[in-house]
């Protein structure tokens, strides 16, 4: 696993994650078992979802009963998930459990009985009548103090929490992504539907949340477009075969091993998400930087001193001989310069290493641009 570690650098819920795929919740048909089938070409899977108070599981009822969907049914729901739990207790892939509850008291005392050896994601995303009418899935998204009582509430049990939700459905995702991120959660899950990569970025420029995209994504190309708009996962759900999952693991694995840097985000002016500050320019030409930099609030003399300070000491610190004498300033790998490649091999770079520590300086900038927690009626 520390070789993933290396590639991938991702930790879920105290854990390393193989690969930044996962599987997406299909309520009746994502459980431990269809996980298990497909383990070696995921790092992730959300089981369920699982119903979990009596409201939510006649709602499922309800909804199989119609015969157009299936649902997964019990009695209780302790004893299921314990059992799916211990299914998929050897096993590498990181385990959430996408719940359907309808109050806080419902997740607090499903997480007190299972404890935090899984994430804990609240399904804000169902749209069946009977659940929202039970006060879940869409419903919360409607009602947006309810999810937060119910992440803080699960915050409060020691759990990380993923929020699955569908954009465009709230009046304003970036908005709902700092209340969410106000209230504790860890992993926003959002189903993209059509609304492509500008939505994506907004809610990356919104949050330092660990973001995982979701709908339609089956080719290299599309996963990609994801990685380099924000996204530090992507999930399947309707396309979870065998053959999908491997292909997208072997492909972003090879891409990583020859890149370095496996959600490298495109440069701001190509509409790269915020963690493209690592690649921009010092800040003296009107471009796409300068509103940048006003949006979040950092000055030009203060965004000039982040960068300076966070390579100190490091090979990014060097380049005379670059457009503004040091790589700190310098364009992603993939815009070819021959100063900037003469510099890194003078250093004992390679291109990927290049890549790796840029990505850790925009590590350091995205946890100084993200250090306040937003207030409550932050927008
Ligand atoms: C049959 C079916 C059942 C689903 N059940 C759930 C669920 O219980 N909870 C949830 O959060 N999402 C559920 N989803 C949504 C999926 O997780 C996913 O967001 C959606 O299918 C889009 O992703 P895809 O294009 O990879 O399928 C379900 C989707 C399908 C098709
Ligand atoms: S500073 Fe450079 S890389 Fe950044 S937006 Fe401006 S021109 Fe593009
Ligand atoms: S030296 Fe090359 S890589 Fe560096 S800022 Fe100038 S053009 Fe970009």
């Amino acid at each position: 696993m520390m070789e993933s570690f290396d590639r991938f650098g991702l930790i879920m819920n105290d854990r390393i994650i193989r690969t930044p795929i996962a599987l997406a919740s299909m309520a009746g048909i994502v459980d431990a078992d269809y996980v298990l089938a497909r383990a070696s070409h995921i790092g992730a899977a959300f089981i369920g979802g699982y119903s979990i108070d009596e409201k939510t599981m006649a709602a499922a009822r309800a909804v199989a009963a119609t015969g157009e969907r299936k649902e997964f049914l019990y009695d209780d729901p302790v004893a299921e998930l314990r059992t799916q739990m211990q299914k998929m207790k050897k096993s590498e892939v990181v385990v959430g459990l996408n719940l359907r509850g309808s109050s806080p008291d419902s997740y607090r005392a499903i997480a007190e009985t299972l404890g935090d050896t899984v994430v804990y994601e609240i399904d804000a995303h169902c749209r069946q009548k009977p659940m929202v009418d039970a006060g879940c899935g869409e419903h919360y998204l409607h009602h947006q103090k309810e999810l937060e009582a119910v992440v803080r509430t699960l915050k409060k049990a020691g759990c990380t929490v993923s929020v699955k939700m569908r954009a465009g459905v709230a009046s304003d995702d970036r908005v709902l992504a700092k209340k969410l991120w106000n209230a504790g959660a860890d992993i926003l899950h959002i189903d993209m539907m059509d609304f492509g990569i500008a939505k994506l970025r907004q809610i990356r420029n919104s949050c330092p949340l660990m973001l995982i995209a979701n709908n339609s994504i089956h080719s290299f190309d599309t996963m990609k477009e994801m990685f380099s708009h924000g996204a530090d996962l992507v999930s399947l759900a309707r396309r979870s075969d065998e053959r999908t999952l491997a292909g997208l693991d072997a492909a972003i694995t090879r891409y990583t091993d020859e890149q370095g840097w496996y959600n490298s985000p495109k440069q701001l002016c190509r509409g790269g998400d915020i963690r493209a500050l690592t690649f921009c320019c010092m800040p003296v030409k009107d471009c796409p930087l300068i509103p940048t930099l006003k949006r979040i609030g950092v000055t030009k003399e203060e965004f000039l001193k982040m960068k300076m300070d966070a390579v100190q000491g490091t090979p990014l610190e060097a380049g005379q001989h670059t457009c503004f004498g040091s790589l700190v300033w310098c364009c992603k790998m993939s815009s070819p310069c021959m100063f900037r490649d003469m510099t890194i091999q003078q250093e004992g770079l390679t291109g990927k290493e290049y890549m790796r520590l840029k990505r850790e300086l925009s590590d350091t900038i995205m946890s100084r641009v993200f250090h306040d927690v937003p207030h409550d009626d932050a927008g």
